[in-house]
């Protein structure tokens, strides 16, 4: 199973699922990482794991039309079976997302679809979960369509808000448990216990 990763920032996602493919607790390689922020911790990862690396934007092709168009070569060329979204901050184009239905998947820091949607993203999730007194958040991992956070949930696990909690430490302890339920969950795509299209 070959893994296209997108992503726009720090990339610790991506480099959890870079490991989990490195020490076979995931049977498939990351082939291609993709990041629309040529500043990105992501593409340095991956750069530093010799993995082909390209920033891609619509800035820089022009239009969203020829970004897809160019991304879509790219996936092609390297052959990918599914494409994993680890922090990637744009939703992706039609094209993209009709070619590889039910094979995309994305990473969100909370137990959707609450804390999700438009501008639920980063600390913004975060706030909200201890702003809403909640006393459990989580993980989600869902397919990916045209709209944010609201594709078929396919895992979740849940992470507990303590009661002295910043969003801060609460993000930092969500992070860590996406390191491990990305491995898991990869890991059942791959050997076929989540259905690809
Ligand atoms: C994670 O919290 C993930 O849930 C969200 O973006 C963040 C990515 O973190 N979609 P990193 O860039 O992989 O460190």
């Amino acid at each position: 199973m070959n893994i296209a990763v997108f992503a726009s920032h720090g990339g610790s996602d991506l480099q959890a699922i870079i490991d989990g493919c490195k020490n076979e607790q995931i049977n498939a390689t990351v082939v291609v990482v993709i990041s629309n922020n040529k500043d990105s911790v992501a593409l340095q990862r991956a750069k530093n794991e010799n993995i082909p690396n390209f920033h891609m934007s619509a800035k820089k092709y022009g239009s969203e039309e020829i970004l897809a168009k160019e991304i879509l070569n790219v996936l092609s060329q390297y052959n990918a079976d599914m494409i994993f979204l680890a922090g990637y901050m744009r939703l992706l184009h039609i094209d993209i997302l009709e070619k590889y239905e039910n094979r995309i998947f994305n990473i969100h820091p909370a137990l959707l679809p609450k804390f999700g949607g438009k501008g639920m993203f980063g600390m913004n999730v975060h706030n909200a979960v201890i702003n809403a007194k909640e006393k459990e958040t989580g993980v989600t991992i869902h397919r990916v369509n045209a709209e944010y956070d609201s594709g078929e949930i396919v895992a979740q696990t849940k992470v507990a808000v303590m009661e002295n909690d910043t969003p801060e430490i609460l993000a930092e302890r969500v992070l860590l448990r996406e390191h491990e339920f990305l491995v898991e969950v990869i890991s059942s795509i791959v050997e076929g216990k989540i259905q690809l299209g």
